[in-house]
C-alpha cells in the first residue's frame, strides 16, 4: 500500500500509532520499506551521523538532494520526507517555496519538513499554497542549537510550554499535515497531541504522541558519537559490523579469503595459449 499524508490522517482519526525512521541511502531505505513502515525521513540528521559533523548547519540542499535521490530509488511505499537544511527557508517566503520546490522536483520525496513555530508561519503557508506538504518540527529544534546554547530538554518552563502549546496550534492551522515534537516533556507532548487535529510524531516527546521517529543508527547501535536518553538500541548491528570488519582483515591477512568458491577460472587451453602451461585446479572450479 501505498503511503501519503491520507496515511497521517486516517492514522490520527483511528488512533493508530505511526512509526518513522531516518534514512539516507538506496540500500536502507529499500529495508525499511520491505519492513513496511509507513514513513521515512531523509532528516538533516545526515550531517551527524553521515557526514560526522558536530551539528546539523553546515548541510546544504545538495547534501540533503543527493542522500534524497538515493532514498527515494530505494522505496516503493512508504512517504517520504525530506529536511529543509538550514538557511534554506529561514531567509525569505521566496527561498523557502523555491528550495521545497527544488527538494521535491530533484528528489520525488512526498514532503518536506521545516523546523520552527511562529516565525517561519509565512513559510509554510506559502510552500503548502504551492502543493507541497510540510511536516513542523518544535521542541529542540537542532538547526537552533546556538540559540538554545547546546542540545537541551525544550518546554520545561510555563513559558516554554506555552510557547510551543500556541506553536503547534498556528503550523496546524498554517496547514502542516503533521508535526514532530523533539525532546519536550512526555506530559505536554501529550497533551499537545490532544490538542490539534494533526498527527505528532515524537522523538525523546513520550509514548503520548502519535508516532515516533528515530534516528536508524541509535536504533541499531551505529552511532556512538552520542546517544540520547530517548533512544532504544533494537539492535547491536554496530558490534556485528566491528566483528565482520575484524575478521574479513584477518582472514585476508592469513590467505582464508578468497577460497576457492570466490574466485572465477580460466579454461587450461586459453592458459596455455597464454604462458605455455595449463592449471588443472583452474578445471576442478569451474
Ligand atoms: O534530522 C532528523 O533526523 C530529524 C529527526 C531527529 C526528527 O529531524
Amino acid at each position: 500500500m501505498k503511503h501519503t499524508v491520507e496515511t497521517f490522517k486516517k492514522a490520527k482519526l483511528n488512533h493508530e500509532k505511526l512509526a518513522m525512521l531516518t534514512a539516507y541511502d538506496y540500500s536502507t531505505a529499500r529495508i525499511m520499506d520491505e519492513a513496511g513502515l509507513p514513513a521515512i525521513l531523509v532528516g538533516d540528521s545526515l550531517g551527524n551521523v553521515m557526514l560526522g559533523y558536530e551539528n546539523t548547519l553546515s548541510v546544504t540542499m545538495e547534501d540533503m538532494i543527493h542522500h534524497g535521490v538515493a532514498v527515494t530509488r530505494g522505496v516503493k511505499n512508504a512517504l517520504v520526507v525530506i529536511d529543509m537544511p538550514f538557511m534554506s527557508y529561514q531567509a525569505s517566503v521566496y527561498d523557502a517555496v523555491t528550495n521545497a520546490g527544488r527538494l521535491i522536483k530533484e528528489t520525488q520525496a512526498g514532503a518536506v519538513k521545516l523546523e520552527g513555530g511562529k516565525e517561519i508561519l509565512p513559510q509554510i503557508e506559502a510552500i503548502v499554497l504551492a502543493g507541497i506538504p510540510v511536516m513542523g518540527h518544535l521542541g529542540l529544534t537542532p538547526q537552533s542549537v546556538n540559540a538554545f546554547g547546546g542540545f537541551k530538554v525544550q518546554g520545561k518552563s510555563e513559558a516554554a510550554a506555552r510557547k510551543l502549546i500556541d506553536d503547534a496550534k498556528q503550523l496546524e492551522e498554517a496547514g502542516a499535515f503533521s508535526i514532530v515534537l523533539e525532546c519536550i516533556p512526555a506530559k505536554l507532548a501529550e497533551r499537545i497531541s490532544k490538542s490539534i487535529t494533526i498527527p505528532t510524531i515524537g522523538i525523546g516527546a513520550g509514548a503520548g504522541c502519535d508516532g515516533q521517529v528515530l534516528v536508524y543508527q541509535d536504533l541499531v547501535g551505529m552511532y556512538s558519537d552520542f546517544v540520547p536518553k530517548f533512544v532504544k538500541k533494537f539492535a547491536d548491528v554496530g558490534s556485528i559490523m566491528k566483528e565482520a570488519f575484524a575478521a574479513y582483515v584477518s582472514e585476508v591477512q592469513e590467505g582464508l579469503f578468497p577460497g576457492p568458491e570466490h574466485q572465477y577460472s580460466i579454461s587450461d587451453d586459453v592458459l596455455e595459449k597464454l604462458y605455455g602451461m595449463g592449471d588443472k585446479t583452474n578445471a576442478d572450479n569451474e
